[in-house]
């Protein structure tokens, strides 16, 4: 229970990081930015891919250490599996964005450099994903989706 506790907890908190630094990022993007902006983003999605992986592993250990529910509880759920789905796009999505911050945020810091139309689209994109993610976790914890046999 208290090991359950925990990893809820562990969970929980990370997807405030991920949620509160994705709004941060969007809400500094603009047309142009000077580099030390930028320098600035970088290490707010350094707490972003940090708190992805404490979420991983915090839901993997929630799913495959059978601290809850069976493993099984998850592993024969079609909307668990498109929570995965959408976790893993969401990380796919974020990598372009990532790239661009760590490449550009060297140099004179009062330089400013344009922000491509493509990492706004994508940081949006993966905010969007991520608000429809904890309404199939509360489908799925419920037993919505389960297609194995009746527990
Ligand atoms: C951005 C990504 C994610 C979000 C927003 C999210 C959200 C949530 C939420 C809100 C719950 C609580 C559901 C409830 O008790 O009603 C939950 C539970 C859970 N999540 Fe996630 N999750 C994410 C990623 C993951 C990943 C990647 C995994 C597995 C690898 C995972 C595995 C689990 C498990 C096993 C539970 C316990 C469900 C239960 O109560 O039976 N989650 N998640």
């Amino acid at each position: 229970m208290t090991t359950e506790l925990f990893l809820r907890y562990v969970h929980f908190v990370s997807i405030f990081a991920i949620v509160g630094s994705l709004v941060s990022e969007y809400s500094l993007l603009q047309k142009q930015l000077p580099r030390k902006t930028i320098a600035k983003i970088a290490r707010i999605d350094s707490v972003y891919g940090l708190a992805a992986v404490t979420l991983l592993a915090a839901g993997l250990t929630l799913w495959l250490g059978e601290f809850g529910k069976p493993a099984v509880f998850y592993s024969k759920n079609w909307i668990f599996h498109t929570k995965l789905t959408l976790f893993a796009l969401i990380g796919l999505l974020s990598i372009y964005p990532t790239i661009f911050f760590l490449k550009n945020r060297k140099g004179n810091p009062e330089e400013l450099v344009p922000i491509p139309k493509s990492v706004w689209l994508l940081v949006r994109l993966e905010l969007l994903l991520l608000f429809i993610i904890p309404l199939l976790a509360g489908l799925m914890s419920r037993g919505v989706g389960y297609m194995g046999n009746p527990m």
